[in-house]
């Protein structure tokens, strides 16, 4: 198959402007990173979501720096032409807009990643700025923000009272004035996704959020069956990768068990000339 064409950031606006759906999906390793781009997503998110999904992690806090460059330098070996988002992890930028900066930096250096992510509104936007000041793309994430999830009281979705939506509003536009090149929304309510979007000048990525946006985000896990402990409700179901994976390394065990696993085609045979001179070789120790 021939690569793709790399996606840029003004192929991200293009496809906003011309009302075609900007596609997206979490990924966090080489083998889905390369099925991500064989189907031609356009934006890949390294989330932290890495935490639960491959770590096992109860959520996202435990997750360092050293985690998302791992994974986010394996996604961006799979998938060079995607537009590759590097999650920023808890206290990577919350601390001081130099952090920000340079935790930013590491990500684009490390991981050959095209931008970064960070959580929160106006109490975020100089850290935006300040990352957007350093020539690095960086996403907003506003509604249900998972680093915060303490704070939120659990999570659930954001934006259900009008004060609070109107909150979101502005914190769009802080965000958006601050230099972010996108922002996605994480669980609010679809008619004030609506409201934002129309809003907005820059691509509008929901989760969970509704159809009124530029684009879409599901985590892969969520969207395969791969995840054990829950599915929520804003997940679609594509495939069950899950039970296909479980059903096969069932019969892996049932074959080994009943000598049926390796056949020939498995494994590696030795000339009988060779065979006959190692058993001499080893008679003779
Ligand atoms: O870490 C992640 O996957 C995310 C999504 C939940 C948006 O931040």
């Amino acid at each position: 198959m021939a690569e793709r064409k790399k996606i840029t950031l003004p192929d991200l606006f293009k496809k906003m402007n011309d009302g075609v759906p900007i596609t997206m999906i979490t990924c966090y390793d080489y083998a889905m990173a390369y099925l991500v781009e064989k189907a031609g997503i356009d934006m890949v998110l390294t989330g932290d979501s890495l935490g639960m999904t491959m770590l096992g992690y109860e959520g996202t806090l435990p997750v360092t720096m050293d985690d998302m460059m791992r994974h986010t330098a394996a996604v961006r070996r799979g998938s060079p032409p995607s537009w590759l988002i590097g999650d920023m992890p808890y206290m990577s930028y919350q601390p001081s807009d130099e952090t920000a900066v340079r935790n930013a930096g590491r990500f684009m250096a490390e991981t050959g990643c095209d931008s970064v992510k960070l959580e929160g509104g106006r109490q975020m936007a100089s850290r935006v700025k300040a990352i957007a000041d350093a020539g690095i793309p960086v996403m907003g994430h506003l509604g249900l923000t998972p680093q915060s999830v303490s704070a939120l009281g659990g999570f659930k979705v954001q934006g259900k009272g009008a004060e609070q939506a109107a909150r979101i509003v502005e914190d769009a536009k802080i965000l958006e004035e601050a230099g972010a090149f996108s922002i996605l929304f994480e669980m609010i309510p679809d008619r004030v996704q609506k409201l934002i979007t129309e809003r907005a000048h820059i691509p509008i990525i929901s989760l969970g959020s509704g159809p009124h946006a530029h684009g879409q985000l599901l985590i892969f896990h969520d969207m395969f069956g791969l995840y054990p402990r829950f599915t929520p409700k804003m997940a679609k179901v594509f495939g069950k990768a899950g039970e296909v994976i479980l059903d096969g390394l069932k019969q892996y065990v049932a074959e080994v068990q009943e000598h049926q696993f390796p056949q020939p085609e498995n494994w590696f045979g030795i000339k009988d000339d060779q065979l006959a001179e190692l058993e001499k070789l080893v008679a003779s120790e």
